[in-house]
Formats: structure tokens, sequence, C-alpha cells
């Protein structure tokens, strides 16, 4: 869903655009159409030997004492007076399917036709089955129905995508002491994704409990959230440890993950520190390792990652076990 705003909201600049012309053609073409009166329908009689789809270009006949169009389409063919045949394009408004043409078949010769501006509106058998006035009237009311449907939809995801606008950019701050249990739990939320993932010996419910959170500021991680619509949607932490700046604890709620929360938090807290950045995760979260790779970082040596583990983070032997460790690539 996400994704699809994300384009339309790209795309509106000339989706919207097209899209009114396209409604304006629609709404112009439906108010055009509408039945010709009878009386502007020239009468004639014919004995057709073919009525259906015309495969080859047809020249310039008479049928029924009106002059044909030229074109490719649904027609008839009867034997004419000076050159054997004669023939005729039905009108698109009719929208003849397979069915009608077996019907009008089936009417039998010789035909009443009916011609209006070049094209056949009506076309009546012997059996007096066919299609006349009041059905071709009928079509054409449909047809203009369905058109005019299609411009007005058309016009208003025209104007929605005209009033379209992104959602803003989620704005970040510096966490404070009122944001605890907002942190802990989108925390808690997104690390759900774990469960089942990392080994079950490292899983536990809640997955980061009050007091652990509480000792990782007093410990020196500094957290950080990103809003939206004045809501916290995601945190990210970043630990000072000398020579080096460690990112900690990266948790987008999990309604909001992959649409770039994560990206900017990580941005931002990049551009705080000076030093070489590290972050530690488990082997085992591969969306969360592509999520680093994709921002720039690499994943580095079991050897570096062992020694890393043990230098900056204080985790448990089995954690540094089934964790990676990725540093900015040069
Ligand atoms: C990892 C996390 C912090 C990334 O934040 P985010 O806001 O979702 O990430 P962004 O939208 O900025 O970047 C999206 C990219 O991250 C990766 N990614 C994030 N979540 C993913 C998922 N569930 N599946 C696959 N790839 C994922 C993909 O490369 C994705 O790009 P794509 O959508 O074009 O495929 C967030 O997804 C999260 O909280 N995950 C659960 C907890 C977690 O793994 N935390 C990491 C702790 S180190």
């Amino acid at each position: 869903m996400q994704a699809i705003v994300t384009w339309l909201v790209n795309a509106r600049s000339w989706l919207s655009p097209v899209l009114f012309v396209a409604s304006a053609i629609a709404l112009l073409t439906a108010w055009y159409c509408k039945p010709v009166p009878a009386s502007a329908i020239v009468e004639g009689e014919c004995d057709c030997n073919y009525i259906g789809p015309l495969e080859t270009t047809i020249g310039r006949r008479g049928v029924g004492g009106g002059t044909m169009g030229a074109g490719d389409g649904i027609g008839i063919i009867a034997p004419g007076a000076n050159s054997g045949s004669v023939y005729g394009i039905f009108a698109k408004v009719l929208r003849l399917s397979e069915e009608d043409f077996d019907s009008l078949r089936k009417a039998g010769a010789p035909y009443k036709v009916g011609v209006h501006d070049r094209t056949i509106v009506t076309l009546v058998g012997a059996s007096g089955r066919g299609i006349a006035y009041q059905d071709y009237a009928e079509r054409v009311l449909r047809l203009r129905n369905e058109t005019l449907a299609a411009g007005l939809g058309m016009l208003v995801l025209a104007s929605g995508l005209f009033f379209l606008r992104a959602p803003p950019p989620a704005p970040i701050r510096k966490a404070s002491a009122a944001d605890f249990a907002a942190i802990l739990t989108i925390i808690n939320d997104a690390a759900q994704a774990y469960k089942g993932v990392i080994p079950d010996d490292r899983w536990h419910e809640p997955y980061m409990p009050a007091e652990e959170l509480q000792r990782e500021i007093a410990a020196g991680v500094a957290f950080w959230v990103a809003l939206e619509e004045g809501r916290i949607v995601g945190v990210m932490g970043i630990q000072d440890k000398g020579d080096v700046t460690l990112v900690r604890h990266a948790y987008v709620a999990s309604g909001k993950q992959r649409s770039g929360v994560g990206t900017k938090l990580l941005r931002h807290l990049q551009n705080l520190t000076r030093k070489p950045v590290l972050i530690g995760t488990w082997a085992a979260a591969q969306w969360a390792i592509d999520f680093y790779v994709r921002n720039g970082f690499i994943v580095v040596s079991h050897a570096e990652k062992e020694e890393l583990l043990r230098k900056y983070w204080s985790i448990p032997a089995r954690q540094v076990e089934t964790s990676v460790v990725l540093r900015k690539a040069a």
C-alpha cells in the first residue's frame, strides 16, 4: 500500500493532467453521444449475403441510399447493381457482438437498412428481427452512460491525485525521559520480528525488559526518535566507545517499516559522529543486515567480529557467537 501511495505521489505530476485530459475527452464524448433522430436516417433495402466483421478495407460504396466511409470494421456485403457488391460498416456505437451477428443473419434477407453519416445504424431482416431504431437508441444511451461514468471516475481520480501530498518527512529529535515508555513499546513491538528467527535460547518475552533499557541508557546509549504526526514511530541509539561509535537498538514500529524511517534515523546518527561507526545485529536477522548493507555498511570477517564484539560490546558469549558486526564500507 505504502509503495502504491509513493508511486502515485511521484507520478501525480504527469498522471493527474493525463487523467484530466482523458476525463474531459470522455465527458465531451458522452455529451455528444446521443441517438440521431429517426428522420435523419436514410432507409433502403438490400439482399445482404454477408453480415459480420469485415476483414479488409472497404471501398466507398452506397448502401441503402447512403454513402459508406472507408475503413476496417464490421459490416455487410450485399449484391450491388453496378459492381456486384456493396459494403457498409456498422456504427461503432452499436457495439455488435457475435450473438448480434447470429441473430441478424437468422433474421434473413431482404433487410431494411438504416444509414446515417455513412454508417449503418439499423438493420432489420425479413423476419422483423434485428436492430430496429429503439434498439439502436438504447445502445447509444448505454454507451453514453458508460462513457459518462468513466469520465466522472477519471475526474475524481485526477482531482484526488492533484491534492495528494506525500506525508511530511519524519522529524527526528533526541529522546527525553518522557519518551521511555514509547521507546520500550516500539522496541518490543519491532523485536517480534526476531521470534522464531534468532536462536530460541536468545529469545525472551518481552525482548527488552524495562530494567534492561534503563541499564542501556545508564551505560551511555543515547536514543533518538523519529516522529510521524507527533507519535514516535522509530528509535535508534548511539553509544560513544572512545575510538568508535556504536549504533544500538534500531527499531521501527512494525506498521511503519520499509518506508524510510530507519534510513533517516541511521543517517541522522551517522552525522552526529566523526568516529568509525560499528553496528552489531543477529546473524539470522538477514533483513537487518540487508538494511545496513543498503545504507553502505559491510559485514566484517568472523575474526574481526569476535574481536570487536568483545572489545566494544558487553554481551554474553552466546550472543557473540550468533551475531555479526557491520562497519561503514571504505
Ligand atoms: C531493520 C529496521 C530498523 C529498518 O528500518 P526501516 O524503516 O524498516 O528501513 P527503511 O525503510 O529505511 O529501509 C528499508 C530496507 O531495509 C531492509 N528491510 C527492512 N525491513 C525488512 C524486512 N522486513 N524484510 C526485508 N528487508 C527489510 C530492506 O533492504 C528494505 O529495502 P526494500 O524495502 O527496498 O527492500 C526495521 O525494519 C526494524 O525495526 N526491523 C525489526 C527489528 C530489527 O531487525 N532491528 C534491527 C536491530 S539491529
